[in-house]
């Protein structure tokens, strides 16, 4: 054991801790933890390195433990823990807006900060309900989403959201939501490279949403432009420009959830730009910070922002914030991870490693049980056929038998999600796949 995996705490009881999201019996039972990260690696608390093939959960794109982070966040604890930005405000959270507003889409220069990206869900559908309020037209109050659409567990994002399981628990939800189908079209898209050929017409359906319930009711439409939580569906060529000239048609304002494809992940700073649509609202969280300090923030429309605003009688303008938006140390932390995403190009550097990651996520084609490969920018999608009468459970012993050797994925059903940091290097990428290969090879039977 040497100095750093000695200074670990070990937990002597793992009873107090409800965990998300998990099967707390099992991993009880199965303790698997995480103890140190740095670079491309996580360790365990023995000090066995685990190479970490998610970024966290979609968020560390810059990699673990940046220095430059780090000390910014101990600069900013050290300067001022926290002030509140409730009718004052504090210098670096506005710096902080300045920055994010600089690789938005153009246009979305008005940034609200949140500490997730559940919240800058639920802010974003707020903000596009308090539009249409402001221009005189609060009958528009329905919200769309898509099936197999995942934005956070607020009482919004979960609405909008269309994952079964994570709504059936919780009672009647929101209501006025409607949803449009997933553009998931095994049949005639399977193994495609980048994005499908097939599906752009699945987009229509928003048109017979507005048939249906009449335009005048409808205030926006959220989609995640690469949906990643239920397992990496790549929207068809020509779906989001044709759902953008839907909502154009029908002054339904299009929102994109960006927690995941944002800060580099697609190539790009954003969704948004390297597909080529614009969205009147824009979700984030995650890679913001490099997850170092929990942030979000939903970046909006000029045009937005001066309706509610300046549309206003005077006094508070929007009913909404959080004690913590804009909070110093996250604040601190991301003006830190968007100047290292800058100086180190991570978008471009994500870019030029998608032909090689396309090609090695590709070569799991043909192994026992796959039975489709999606990817875009650096976002792996590996579909294995499930266990009879025990859906999830193949890609469940993927997952442990990956980090048992040394590598970690997500699972998401029978799908394994891959998002690695995007400063992954080739060797990593090959490390990575063929830990995955082996495993799937070993859960054959
Ligand atoms: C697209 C999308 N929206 C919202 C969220 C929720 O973010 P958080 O868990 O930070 O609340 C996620 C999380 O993975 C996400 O992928």
């Amino acid at each position: 054991m040497n100095e750093i995996t000695a200074a670990i705490p070990r937990p002597n009881n793992l009873d107090a801790f409800w965990m998300p999201f998990s099967d707390n019996r099992y991993f009880k039972a199965h303790p698997r933890l995480l103890a140190r990260a740095e670079g491309m690696s996580y360790y365990t608390p023995d000090g066995r390195e685990i190479l970490d093939g998610t970024a966290g959960l979609w968020c560390c794109n810059a990699g673990h433990g940046r220095r430059e982070i780090t000390e910014a966040i101990q600069r900013q604890a050290a300067v001022m823990d926290f002030a509140p930005t409730f009718q004052l405000g504090h210098p670096v959270a506005f710096e902080a807006a300045a920055r994010v507003a600089e690789i938005t889409p153009p246009g979305l220069d008005r940034v609200f900060f949140t500490n997730s990206g559940s919240e800058s869900a639920d802010t974003a559908l707020k903000i596009a309900l308090a539009y249409h309020k402001a221009r005189g037209e609060g009958s528009r109050v329905r919200l769309i989403g898509r099936e197999r659409g995942y934005h956070g567990v607020g009482f919004g994002g979960m609405s909008v959201g269309g994952i079964g399981p994570n709504r059936k628990q919780f009672g009647a939800l929101l209501p006025y939501v409607d949803h449009l189908p997933h553009t998931h079209l095994p049949q005639r898209n399977a193994f495609s490279r980048g994005q499908p050929e097939h599906g752009a017409e699945l987009a229509d359906a928003l048109e017979a949403l507005v048939a249906l319930h009449g335009a005048e009711t409808i205030a926006a439409v959220m989609v995640e432009p690469v949906a990643g939580s239920t397992g990496v569906l790549v929207p068809p060529r020509g779906y989001l420009e044709r759902l953008r000239a839907i909502c154009d048609r029908h002054g339904i304002l299009l929102i994109f959830d960006e927690v995941i494809t944002g800060f580099g992940r697609l190539g790009a700073n954003f969704g948004a730009e390297r597909l080529g649509v614009t969205p009147d609202i824009l979700t984030m969280a995650k890679g913001l910070t490099n997850a170092a300090v929990p942030m979000g923030a939903v970046a909006v429309k000029g045009a937005i922002y001066d309706a509610v605003v300046n549309g206003a009688p005077g006094g508070i303008e929007l009913f909404h914030g959080y004690t913590y938006s804009g909070h110093p140390l996250a604040a601190a932390a991301a003006i830190a991870t968007l100047e290292l995403h800058r100086r180190e190009d991570l978008p471009g550097r994500a870019r030029a490693m998608e032909p090689y990651w396309q090609e090695a996520v590709h070569s799991l084609k043909g192994l026992p049980n796959v039975v489709d490969i999606r990817d875009f920018g650096l976002i792996g999608g590996i579909e294995l056929a499930p266990r009879p009468g025990r859906p999830g459970a193949r890609a469940t012993e993927v997952f442990r038998r990956c980090f048992d050797a040394g590598v970690l994925v997500r699972v998401t059903g029978d799908i394994v999600a891959l998002s690695p940091p995007l400063i992954v290097e080739r060797h990593q990428v090959d490390r990575i796949v063929g830990t995955l290969g082996e495993a799937i090879r070993a859960e054959a039977a």
